[in-house]
């Protein structure tokens, strides 16, 4: 009953991978770092000048994110599709280039790594469902497209998990439960698929196991 969650896990992240691979050879909004740099100086207000220290933990760390993941979210934030209230009128006068150079500055900075968090039991309950999944509610294993180490895919668009603040992280796998970020279409909704059979105990527990994660 549970065999075909892990075929389609599979079957999705090679056709991710290959369609990354062709989508290289096609013209794209290429950004540059340094001019990203010039564009950032109200953002770091609330996601630290090191791009990885929110004013608190309902801020995502930006500094180390794939380049694809990040300029594929400020499109979709520029355009509303995902809505950001605090983000209102940020990347209103940003052209496509300046959005790609901004990508391109925030994925050259260091990732962080941030303090581990929770109860050891429920890290070990969240390490058994982010590496195996939950074969019975149909809920694929996180290590497929995050990586055991939780950093994501660059190619492929899988974002970058590690050391996001627990309390941001729960609040996407539960937007994304309730079909409130949607973001995931391009992916054919995998991940509202995936967090779809979470509960708010595993959430909470995968969220503090994300955080923890190096
Ligand atoms: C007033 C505070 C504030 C400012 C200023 C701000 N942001 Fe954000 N940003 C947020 C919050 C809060 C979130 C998380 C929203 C959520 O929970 O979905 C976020 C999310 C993001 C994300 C999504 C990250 C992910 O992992 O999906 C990106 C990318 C981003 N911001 C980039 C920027 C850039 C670039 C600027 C400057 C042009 C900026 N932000 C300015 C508050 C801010
Ligand atoms: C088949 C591939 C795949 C699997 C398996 C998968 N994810 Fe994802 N995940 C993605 C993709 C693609 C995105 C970006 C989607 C988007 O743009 O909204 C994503 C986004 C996320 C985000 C949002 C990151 C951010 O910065 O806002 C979180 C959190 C997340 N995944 C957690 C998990 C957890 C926990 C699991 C396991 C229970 C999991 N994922 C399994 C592909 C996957």
């Amino acid at each position: 009953m549970s065999g075909h969650i892990f075929l389609k896990t599979a079957a999705m992240v090679l056709l991710f991978v290959l369609a990354s691979v062709v989508h290289a050879a096609v013209v794209h909004t290429a950004g540059d770092a340094a001019a990203g740099k010039v564009q950032v100086t109200a953002c770091v207000a609330c996601h630290g000048q090191d791009g990885a220290t929110g004013l608190d933990g309902s801020y995502p760390n930006l500094a180390g994110q794939h380049e694809k993941y990040l300029l594929r979210q400020l499109q979709a934030i520029q355009s509303g599709d995902r809505a950001v209230l605090l983000m209102a009128g940020q990347l209103t006068n940003k052209t496509e280039q300046n959005l790609a150079d901004m990508a391109a500055y925030y994925a050259s900075l260091p990732a962080k790594s941030s303090q581990a968090v929770g109860e050891d039991e429920q890290v070990a309950m969240a390490q058994q469902i982010y590496r195996g999944g939950i074969a019975r509610k149909d809920v694929a294993a996180c290590t497929a497209c995050h990586n055991p180490s939780g950093t994501g895919n660059a190619a492929a668009g899988f974002p970058h998990l590690a050391g996001q603040p627990a309390q941001y992280t729960t609040v996407q796998l539960k937007a994304y439960r309730e079909n409130q970020r949607v973001t995931d279409a391009t992916y054919g909704g995998m991940m509202r698929d995936i967090a779809e059979g979470l509960t708010d105990t595993e959430i909470g527990a995968l969220a503090d196991y994300i955080q923890g994660l190096r």
